[in-house]
């Protein structure tokens, strides 16, 4: 950002700047909320505390992108995997010439020029780097430091904002502002990470089994009931023998938060043990934000290790991505500098939505609780997902862990209560999960595959987006088997999670060590593991990767999907859902079977 020195000068040095007359207008409330639960107001916030301020301008015909994404998303209709350039989606959301004028005569009265604001690709994102003082001015509020009891985090935000009356269609969300996300691993992390005897790893016992479940019969080791590897998952999901292309032309990323490092050291040593024809092959770091790529053995991530070992293992020889984005530094009175305190999907989503060739298949392990994200910025982040969709990327996540519950691992602290002030019990979904946009996964575990039992997999309905229409046969199905006013009030919604792969005792290297590794954060990178395998599948006779997988998966799809029929997730106090036959809030519509579903997405009798 060229003007962020320009603008520290002026601020912090104390000249006396003109603000122009914004007192003039008249402002319009945009959002009040009750400061969530476990948050406590502290001290004003220093007037020269450093924001990095988000304003999402209205995106001009995301209601035609959405159409889009359907359309080349469905394999019964004739554009299926006409997906859109860069260029395209980037018209679609582009703000109206009137929001941006707007806007920009809007930051010109506080001396803002193009030189001190970044904007993203569709320019539907302005981002300013400004002290908390002009913050203030310009959303006619007052930022205080607030402290969560119980992590000791703070913040700086504000529980109101207004903007100026005559831009209030043109601005759809400013953040940080309301947004009080607990800003770590609260779902889909490392669940147990245990040091296992390297002795036992190597003797794996080649006992036939028989799995039941899906619609073949497949012989697995039985080591696998108790010990995950690469082999395991491509025995389970039936693709021993695929010998992917040499083709460059695919490619896989999976994204790194909160400073969590992709060790190459351990990869190498994962690869010798796991993946022999692997060995010597690496992945593509991008840093955004700033992150970096820090490659200690002692700074190595368990999550951003498990993620790149499973999703390249299994994809090998397909390129890799590992996107390493900035953490947020808790925030600190006394520092000067700029504290980005924000949710990090934004700044990963311009980055990945200003790449001319994204990786055809993405997979995140990391989440939010659904309400500590407001609803406004989670609309936003769920439309950049749908973004990367309609260009043709499949957009992959964790569903979450500890069942119905919050990411709290601890059942007597579980939360389930509402953010809203009025405490209702609600159970707590996962975002972005709960995007209509991505599939999400969750977790299996065993031979044959019953729901994971030991962090229970991340399921339920989304409190803020409806049900889309791919899922209206398959949830309708699910909820006429619920006991009549089980739950009530939970079924208009996204239903989560999509899918579902195995979630429990992922054998990784970590820190030079073989750890044992469980949670929906292997389920994730596992699954888009083969979806790139399926990418790869049907380039290689000439057709468009998969993009947006659901409308294939809830139709076609399902008989490539292993139907998993028993266990539950339990939390908020309940015994949450069961596993069913058809789809269920706890292990989706299944997990792959690999082999049906490429004869399903490469069939020349299909129109795919
Ligand atoms: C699976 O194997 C069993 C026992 O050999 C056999 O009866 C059954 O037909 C097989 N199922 C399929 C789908 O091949
Ligand atoms: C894959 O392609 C690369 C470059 O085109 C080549 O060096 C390599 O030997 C190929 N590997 C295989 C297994 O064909
Ligand atoms: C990997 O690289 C090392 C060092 O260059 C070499 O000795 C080894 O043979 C390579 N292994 C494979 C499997 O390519
Ligand atoms: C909700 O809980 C908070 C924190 O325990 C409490 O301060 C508040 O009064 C409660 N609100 C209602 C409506 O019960
Ligand atoms: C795998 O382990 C589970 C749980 O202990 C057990 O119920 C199941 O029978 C085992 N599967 C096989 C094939 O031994
Ligand atoms: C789950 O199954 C148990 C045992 O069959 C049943 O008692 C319970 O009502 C079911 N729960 C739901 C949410 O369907």
């Amino acid at each position: 950002m060229r003007g962020f020195h320009q603008l520290l000068s002026f601020f912090l040095l104390g000249t006396t700047l003109s603000l122009g007359s914004p007192s003039t207008h008249s402002f319009k409330n945009r959002e009040t909320i009750v400061a969530p639960r476990g948050w406590t107001r502290q001290t004003v916030a220093p007037a020269d505390h450093i924001i990095s301020l988000r304003i999402g301008l209205h995106q001009r015909n995301f209601d035609l992108l959405e159409k889009h994404l359907y359309e080349v998303s469905d394999p019964t209709h004739s554009r299926y995997g006409e997906h859109l350039s860069k260029e395209e989606v980037e018209d679609l959301v582009a703000p109206h010439s009137n929001s941006l004028s707007a806007v920009d005569e809007w930051l010109s009265e506080f001396n803002l020029k193009e030189d001190d604001i970044a904007r993203s690709p569709a320019k539907d994102w302005v981002v300013l780097t400004i002290p908390v003082s002009l913050a203030e001015k310009m959303l006619n509020t007052k930022y205080y430091v607030w402290k969560h009891g119980k992590t000791g985090n703070e913040l700086v935000r504000t529980t109101s904002y207004s903007l100026p009356s005559h831009l209030d269609s043109h601005i759809e969300v400013v953040q940080p502002t309301t947004m009080f996300g607990q800003f770590k691993p609260a779902k889909s992390m490392i669940s147990i990470l245990e040091t296992v005897d390297t002795a036992v790893n190597t003797a794996i016992s080649k006992v036939a089994q028989i799995i039941t479940g899906g619609n073949s019969n497949l012989t697995v080791d039985a080591s696998c009931n108790t010990t995950i590897t690469v082999t395991c998952l491509q025995q389970i999901y039936n693709a021993v023998g695929y010998v992917p292309s040499n083709s460059t032309k695919n490619s896989i990323g999976i994204t790194g938060y909160l400073e969590q490092f992709a060790n190459i050291e351990d990869l190498q040593t994962f690869y010798v043990a796991q993946v022999p024809a692997a060995v010597n092959s690496s992945f593509k770091f991008e840093s955004v934000a700033g992150g970096i790529n820090d490659q200690s053995l002692t700074k190595a991530g368990s999550e951003a290790n498990l993620d790149v070992q499973f999703a390249f293992g299994v994809a090998y020889p397909i390129p890799g991505t590992f996107w390493s984005t900035a953490g947020r530094p808790p925030f600190s009175a006394d520092v000067r500098t700029l504290t980005n305190t924000n949710e990090p999907y934004g700044d990963w989503l311009d980055h990945v939505l200003g790449l001319p060739d994204p990786p055809h298949s993405i997979s995140t392990s990391y989440g939010d609780d659904e309400q500590t994200v407001p609803k406004d910025y989670a609309k936003r982040v769920c439309a950049g997902l749908a973004q990367l969709g309609v260009r043709g990327v499949s957009v992959i996540f964790s569903s979450g862990d500890y069942g119905v519950g919050d990411g709290n691992s601890d059942p007597a602290t579980q939360e389930c209560i509402t953010n809203d002030g009025l405490n209702n019990t609600r159970f707590i979904p996962a975002f972005p999960a709960s995007c209509p946009y991505v599939t999400s996964v969750g977790g299996t575990e065993h031979i044959p595959e019953v729901a994971v039992s030991r962090f229970y997999s991340g399921g339920g309905f989304s409190s803020y987006f409806p049900r889309p229409p791919y899922q209206e046969i398959a949830v309708g199905g699910f909820l006429s088997t619920l006991p009549k006013g089980l739950y009530e009030g939970l079924f208009n919604r996204c239903g989560i999670p999509d899918v579902a792969a195995q979630g429990d005792r992922y054998r990784i290297r970590y820190r030079g060590r073989d750890v044992s590794i469980g949670g929906t954060s292997a389920s994730s990178p596992a699954f888009t593991g083969f979806v790139a395998l399926l990418n790869d599948a049907r380039i290689s006779v000439n057709k468009r990767p998969l993009g947006f997988l659901n409308p294939l998966l809830y139709t076609a799809g399902i008989a490539g999907l292993n139907d998993i029929t028993s266990g539950s997730n339990p939390g908020c106090g309940t015994n949450g859902f069961n596993a069913t036959t058809g789809w269920d809030p706890v292990t989706g519509l299944g997990t792959p079977n690999f082999k049906q579903l490429k004869e399903i997405v490469t069939s020349p009798f299909l129109l795919l």
